[in-house]
């Protein structure tokens, strides 16, 4: 079997996707020119020429304007629709979709909208390709925290259709503290904690993430690697990391496949789980993901297997949910 066969096989839960960058270009202009929205390029290839990133900031100017074209429910049913398909495709049995509502919101289009489109599509996918999902709303850390409130309660008639929380957006000069009375008001409202940390930022971002959040994985997380005590702690207390090798790319975190610590978190004894963050800006889906790091790191067979298996055992779903996919992994894994 040849090894993107072996790894679309592999069921396996993706845990870090954003469903505004799973827009892809030929959506993002036909939502356009339907909504009758402006956007910053002459064409589907003048926009992918665009997505050229000096970082992680230059990235984000494009994705928040790509975001302008989504304004119906509609649209947001159709782009998750696009995405749990393509999911599907790559072995995912489950996805848990972060979503950001301050960019929607900041343009007249109602919390409600973006909810009721992403949740329609669960529904569909689930009933139709057997693909759960969760979702979970992120607080665009380049905003304050009165901003954050200020969504939290355009969520509050909405909690039992959101699962959990997390972080994301410019990293760098918005460290997690910033948001610690957000998340602690969250946490007693039942939701989950996640929050992006050490993907740009320093460790001790993620250090924070954790004492001051309170949050139970960490989105990408690779710069945790730079303190050695921080990874006792993440390895000892199993939190697992969702990380992201073509984003990482991208946004030149590692200058090429071939230097990112992903093996090196591994042979640590990290969770480590692979995913795609933004596929429609960097070049891939899950399983060109997990691809293309193997290819880059020479990672086995039976790695493939523990990095699915780490995706399904740090979901949000319960144990219940998570044994037949287990089940299927092992049978996979041996045949
Ligand atoms: N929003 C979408 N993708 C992101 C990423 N990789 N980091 C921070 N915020 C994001
Ligand atoms: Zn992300």
């Amino acid at each position: 079997m040849d090894l993107m066969t072996f790894i679309r096989r592999l069921p396996k839960a993706e845990l870090h996707i954003h469903i505004e960058g799973s827009l892809e270009p030929e959506m993002m202009f036909d939502l356009a020119r339907r909504n009758g929205v402006a956007l910053p390029y002459a064409s589907v290839e003048a926009a992918r020429a665009a997505y050229a990133f000096e970082d992680l900031q230059s990235f984000l100017d494009l994705y928040y304007a790509g975001a302008g074209a989504l304004l119906h429910g509609q649209d947001f049913y159709e782009l998750a629709m696009a995405y749990f398909r393509r999911a599907h495709e790559d072995g995912v049995v489950h996805a848990e979709l972060f979503f950001d509502p301050q960019t929607h919101t900041a343009r007249g289009v109602a919390f409600e909208t973006v909810l009721d489109g992403l949740e329609q599509a669960a529904t569909e996918a689930k009933a139709q390709l057997g693909v759960s999902s969760r979702l979970i709303l992120c607080f665009l850390r380049h905003l304050s925290e009165a901003d954050a409130f200020a969504t939290l309660e355009h969520a509050r008639p909405h909690l039992h259709r959101i699962h959990a929380v997390g972080l994301d957006s410019s990293e760098l000069g918005h460290p997690p503290a910033e948001f610690e009375r957000v998340f602690a008001c969250c946490r007693d409202l039942g939701l989950r904690l996640v929050a992006h940390a050490g993907e740009e930022g320093p460790p001790e971002y993620v250090r924070e993430a954790l004492d001051r959040l309170g949050i139970e994985r960490v989105d990408h997380g690779v710069r945790a690697m730079e303190d050695p005590v921080l990874v006792d702690k993440l390895v000892r207390e199993r939190v697992p990391l969702t990380v992201c090798p073509l984003s990482n790319v991208r946004l030149r975190v590692f200058p090429d496949l071939a230097r990112h610590n992903l093996k090196r978190m591994l042979a640590r004894g990290l969770c480590v789980t692979v995913n795609s963050d933004d596929p429609a800006y960097f070049g891939g889906y899950i399983a060109q993901n997990f691809l293309e790091i193997a290819l880059a790191l020479n990672l086995d067979r039976s790695d493939l297997v523990t990095l699915a298996r780490n995706s399904l055992q740090a979901s949000f779903t319960t144990r219940a949910e998570q044994a037949p996919w287990l089940a299927q992994l092992e049978a996979v894994a041996e045949a």
